[in-house]
């Protein structure tokens, strides 16, 4: 699937010999042969992007085999996707995840491991063993960039990597390839990776995130954000979303819309969503979406480690016989959590409203509490 001359840039292969291996193999791959429709192999699979708004208008999640970019100005929420879905594709498919692993490109250094481990809790996982799945490189130039995104094909083979993120994309090469004299090199460069990740996204069924910055143009009399890297990143790109901050009352919203800027086959449709400190959310609170096939529960969202580094003991949430955390689905964290929000004891979560309780702490659903709630009274009449 690489060019001839990628190939004949091995040391001893001429071009003729490289041309020829290249044949060889599809020949012996049986790629020299034209299939029916019928038989053409479309395995996609999503991942959810913790907005089940967001995986809506992608038509069900973040898309395997493909690849995908996500353009907006800064603080659109591109890096808070990034983040999410490295995790989200840790989940079973049940839960909407691959239960993969992820290659991490950071060309800007705005990876944290912080976020990573509070969206893991989230989503009940274990935020060491998430950690674990997520293969990081810190990259400095472009030409790192390329020789990392090869790297990222030996990690889908070995270690079950099904997403390689680009954060971004062009940050680089737009500072190493100034002006109009370094365009069509800097589109060349452009053109390996791009078509590099294409093959990769083919051959893995992997989904690949590419974010992109925006530069503002003058158009007439107003102003245009475009996404930078030209038609090579626009048409090498299957899927291309634009994140925007712009359109809501407040300044300080965290509130962000998404736009289908060009797919295959999704309309151009437009959703809104929230980045939270667990991740992208459809509400500001970060509830644990209820999107297509996340029909998980969600156990313990913190562990009990925690217990101790803030000094409540068992003892301390216990009010009459049983305390919080003996009812099912409550964890340490969130019994502390709970605490916090004026719910000290099983009578007082029987006694609160699901609703109003659910828009004080960060990532519960009323549901969740519904559900708590119908445990306590097991609990009790046990
Ligand atoms: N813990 C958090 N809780 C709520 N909002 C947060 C949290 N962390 C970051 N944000 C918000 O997320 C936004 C930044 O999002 P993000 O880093 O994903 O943007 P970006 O599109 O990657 O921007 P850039 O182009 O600068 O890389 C900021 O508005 C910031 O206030
Ligand atoms: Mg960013």
């Amino acid at each position: 699937m690489s060019p001839h001359n990628i190939i004949s840039e091995i040391d001893g292969l001429g071009d003729k010999t490289a041309k020829k291996l290249i044949w060889n193999a599809r020949n012996a791959l049986g790629m020299t042969e034209f299939i029916t429709a019928e038989d053409i192999d479309e395995n996609t699979e999503y991942i959810t992007t913790g907005s089940s708004e967001l995986n809506r208008i992608l038509g069900g999640g973040f898309q395997t085999g493909k690849l995908t970019e996500v353009y907006g100005p800064f603080k659109s929420g591109k890096t808070n996707l990034a983040h999410t879905i490295a995790v989200t594709i840790q989940l079973s498919k049940k839960q909407g995840g691959l239960g993969s692993a992820v290659a991490y490109i950071d060309t800007e250094n705005t990876f944290a491991k912080e976020k990573i481990k509070r969206i893991a809790k989230r989503f009940g996982l274990d935020p060491k063993k998430v950690l674990s799945q997520i293969f990081h490189a810190r990259i400095y130039s472009s030409d790192h960039q390329m020789q990392m995104i090869q790297k990222a094909e030996t990690l889908c083979k070995t270690r079950n990597v099904r997403l390689i993120v680009v954060d971004s994309l062009m940050a680089l090469m737009r500072v190493e390839y100034i002006g109009i004299g370094m365009l069509a090199r800097r589109q060349g460069v452009l053109n390996n990776m791009i078509h590099g990740l294409s093959r990769i996204a083919e051959t893995y069924n992997c989904a690949i995130l590419l974010t992109n910055q925006v530069s503002v143009s003058m158009k007439g009399m107003f102003s245009a954000n475009d996404a930078i890297g030209g038609n090579i990143v626009a048409h090498g790109c299957h899927f291309r979303v634009m994140f925007k901050t712009k359109g809501f009352s407040s300044n300080n919203s965290l509130k962000r819309r998404a736009i289908i800027v060009d797919a295959p086959d999704l309309p151009p449709e437009e959703a809104e969503f929230y980045i939270t400190s667990v991740g992208i959310a459809d509400t500001e609170k970060g509830e644990v979406p209820e999107a297509k096939g996340l029909d998980f529960e969600v156990e313990a969202l913190y562990e009990e480690e925690e217990i101790q580094e803030v000094g409540i003991t068992e003892d301390a949430t216990n009010s009459g016989e049983y305390s919080l955390i003996d009812v099912k689905g409550i964890g340490g964290g969130t019994a502390k959590n709970l605490i916090k929000n004026g719910v000290a004891s099983v009578d007082d979560l029987l006694n609160s409203d699901p609703e109003t309780l659910a828009t004080k702490i960060s990532g519960i659903s009323s549901k969740m509490i519904n559900e708590w709630q119908t445990n306590a009274k097991a609990l009790l009449s046990a």
